[in-house]
């Protein structure tokens, strides 16, 4: 993907650091509670099962979250959450500002970008890659409005940035996963999200697509109006860009906080069940789950 290359087309164009649109602007009260999320005592129950319980999480502008769990322990149920696509059976939600319940989701959702499979599920996927990411700018997952030109050209310097001016015209379901991805991506940028969701926006990816894609998401967490929530089963892809780091197990907190005091091989094997140890490198930690 030419990451330094793409850092440097960023920071000269400012094609991510530029302001919001009209729609976009922040909403009164986002400016005056500085939390981006704010998520008090939730709790999610389905067919007599706590899939989520007793969840207090708050995320402040200008910090980057990754969150990190077992398969199943609720970290795309949150999220799902968070973005309106579920309704808590207990406690409240509130997101740059907006409690919801009192807010127009259609609207907020604009200015909340989501990548998951949870997503990707909903996509609809005989649209080709540049129809893809048009529906970002109407948070949709179909393109029932004609766009416009500005949203045109925006949407296809999107896809040059992300390496996939190739496959504008092909249909999203036969993409490759690293293509679908950087597709996703550019789909959730398309409104200039001031929050940025990621949920394991790098599975299945090989290792140097990976690492791309991380510098990718690196150079999205330098814009300073811009918070990131990143799912992860993989410490090491939470990079330096992060600060503060939750750990749910069983649908609970096991532990949340700033990233130097939440990923040590103490917190972490509590969280987690098994003996971990962290061995940090170059700004990143890498786990060793020790045996016996
Ligand atoms: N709408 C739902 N109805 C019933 N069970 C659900 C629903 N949503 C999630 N679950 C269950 O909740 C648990 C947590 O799922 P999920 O949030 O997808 O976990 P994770 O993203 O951490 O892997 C899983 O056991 C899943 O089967
Ligand atoms: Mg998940």
């Amino acid at each position: 993907m030419g990451c330094n290359l793409q850092v440097q087309l960023e920071e000269k164009t400012g094609f991510f650091f530029s302001g919001s649109s009209s729609s976009l602007q922040p909403e009164g009260l986002s400016m005056l509670n500085g939390s981006v999320i704010d998520i008090k005592d939730v709790a999610f129950l389905r067919d007599n099962r706590t899939i989520l319980g007793g969840i207090t999480w708050q995320v402040q502008r200008g910090q980057h979250w990754a969150i990190v769990g077992a398969n199943g322990s609720g970290k795309t149920t949150l999220l799902r959450l968070a973005t309106g696509y579920l309704w808590p059976s207990r406690g409240q939600v509130c997101v740059l500002g907006n409690v919801y319940g009192e807010v127009d989701l259609a609207r907020l959702r604009r200015r909340i970008g989501w990548v998951s499979s949870s997503l990707t599920e909903m996509i609809r996927r005989h649209q080709t890659a540049l129809e893809i990411v048009l529906t970002g700018a109407f948070a949709s997952t179909g393109l029932f409005a004609r766009p416009s030109p500005q949203d045109l050209e925006r949407a296809t310097a999107l896809l040059n940035h992300f390496g996939c001016a190739a496959v504008a015209a092909t249909r999203f379901g036969v993409l490759s996963l690293g293509e679908q991805q950087r597709v996703l991506i550019a789909r959730a940028l398309m409104a200039e999200p001031e929050l940025l969701i990621l949920d394991e926006a790098c599975a299945g990816l090989d290792l140097p697509m990976r690492e791309a894609l991380l510098a990718e998401i690196d150079a999205l967490a330098r814009a300073p109006s811009r918070t990131l929530v990143f799912v992860t089963h993989h410490i090491e892809e939470i990079t330096a860009s992060f600060s503060h780091v939750l750990v749910l197990r069983g649908g609970q907190v096991a532990a949340a906080g700033p990233k130097a005091d939440v990923l040590t091989g103490e917190v972490l094997s509590a969280a987690m069940g098994v003996c971990v140890r962290i061995d940090r490198h170059d700004g990143r930690f890498w786990p060793r789950v020790l045996r016996g």
